[in-house]
């Protein structure tokens, strides 16, 4: 195994993220760094052992601290060398003391939502998610008597009413997916905070924050007080729309129920998925938001411009309703405002209603899926790619309607992941398909 690397005058931890994004943890007790420019795809189902000792010393240091410094891998679905490599620079990305990944976004969900909740317990939601963890939480977490209840967390003390007692988890994403709006972290903080006052340590509320819109380059949620974060690297962390996975990100304390988890449930996220993520996907993050924001900001401002769109939810935008909370929050390690690459507007019916606002949104995306050379209809987001998609029908179609309209997402709501294109023919597209409605 490779020596530390030390350089005279910095620590590692005194790089900037950009570059740490690149160089990882450098020595990794799960790797030959010292060798290595790139580590080697590791590909192994099961791993030899030296002695049935060794082997039994394995299964006794699974998911324990000795085990994170020098693993003995076992079997693939319990450790493995590309998976812990990865997960060792995702902890590094969020500012996290572990990362465990999963096959996943929804696994990592799953599994954040699985260690934490039990039957009995309830989960604090904002009302508007990403349309499988509503159904996770509507479908499937009832019949293992945990149970859901819902409120609007864009006003952290809805919470305080809702919660009851067996309240465990305060579950959101910020920003949300697709309307944009942005929920105030240390302000949930301050209200569980004080909600689990005289609470026994086993009863105390937590709060899972999906950061998977912000991405750790704009956005790190466990330093405004989030317990654990989770990640579709299926989007920005992965970037090129190649590979699917998750991550939780979080303390210490979580590591081994993670991992028991992981190994019990078998969602683990395959080594040759985690190394293009470990090798082109988390390095080139910060150099591709960069990009990728800059030109959300030049979209994000042509749109508003535009007569036939009735409004544009971004961050950036100086007019965004939440702009102040927006710039304490969503910053670059470095302290530089941040406000990511997604977009959501609502395009104008002909004559005012939400019907004509549905049809022209529809003939308006039908028209880029046909016609446009830089934006996709697709769903999914954050590679380098622009994608369009209407959420109502779409990644939302499983949240009630009444609920998504009374939540601000309306059926001609669009929303646009903006990619690595230059943004002028981006915005040339886009006005194509504005003259069609
Ligand atoms: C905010 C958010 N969280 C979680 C997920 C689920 O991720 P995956 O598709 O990797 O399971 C998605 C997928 O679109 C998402 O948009």
């Amino acid at each position: 195994m490779s020596k530390e690397r030390t350089s005279n005058k910095k620590s590692r931890e005194e790089y900037r993220l950009r570059t740490r994004l690149i160089h990882g943890t450098f020595a990794s007790g799960r790797w030959d760094y010292g060798h290595h420019v790139v580590p080697p795809q590791s590909s192994s189902a099961t791993y030899r052992l030296s002695s049935v000792h060794r082997g039994a010393q394995g299964f006794i240091e699974f998911a324990t601290p000795e085990s994170r410094r020098a693993p003995i891998y076992i079997y693939d679905r319990l450790d493995e060398p590309s998976r812990g490599m990865l997960e060792e620079n995702l902890a590094v990305a969020e500012g996290g003391e572990v990362a465990v990944t999963f096959a996943t976004g929804m696994a990592a969900v799953s599994a954040a939502l699985g260690i934490l909740a039990a039957a009995g317990d309830q989960i604090v939601a904002h009302h508007i998610l990403y349309g499988c963890t509503h159904s996770l939480m509507t479908s499937w977490l009832p019949r293992y008597k945990v149970r859901t209840d819902f409120c609007d967390l864009c006003h952290p003390e809805s919470l305080a009413k809702i919660a009851t007692k067996d309240c465990r988890v305060v579950y959101f994403e910020t920003p949300v997916n697709p309307t944009m709006e942005l929920i105030d972290m240390a302000a949930v903080r301050r209200v569980v905070d004080r909600l689990n006052e005289g609470r026994p340590e086993a009863e105390r509320i937590l709060i899972v924050v999906d950061n998977t819109f912000a991405t750790p380059y704009c956005q790190r949620p466990l330093a405004h007080g989030v317990d654990l974060v989770v990640h579709s690297l299926t989007k920005d962390i992965c970037g090129f729309g190649t590979e699917m996975g998750g991550a939780v990100i979080g303390a210490n304390r979580f590591f081994n129920h993670l991992m028991l988890y992981r190994k019990d449930f078998g969602g683990v996220l395959s080594p040759k998925n985690a190394w293009p993520i470990l090798v082109y996907g988390l390095p080139t993050l910060a150099t591709r938001m960069v990009n990728q924001q800059k030109t959300a900001m030049h979209v994000a401002d042509f749109l508003t411009h535009q007569p036939k769109v009735a409004r544009v939810l971004y961050p950036g935008l100086p007019n965004f309703p939440q702009h102040d909370l927006a710039r304490r929050q969503m910053t670059t390690p470095d302290g530089q405002f941040a406000p990511g690459s997604m977009i959501y507007f609502d395009l104008k019916g002909g004559d005012g209603s939400i019907e004509s606002a549905r049809q022209a949104a529809e003939r308006f995306v039908d028209h880029i899926a046909e016609k446009a050379y830089t934006i996709t209809l697709a769903v999914s987001l954050g590679q380098i790619k622009t994608l369009i998609e209407n959420p109502f029908s779409m990644t939302h179609a499983s949240v009630p309607d009444e609920e998504k309209i009374r939540s601000g997402l309306q059926p001609g709501g669009i929303r646009l992941s903006l990619g690595l294109e230059d943004w002028h023919d981006i915005i040339a597209d886009l006005e194509n398909a504005l003259e069609v409605i």
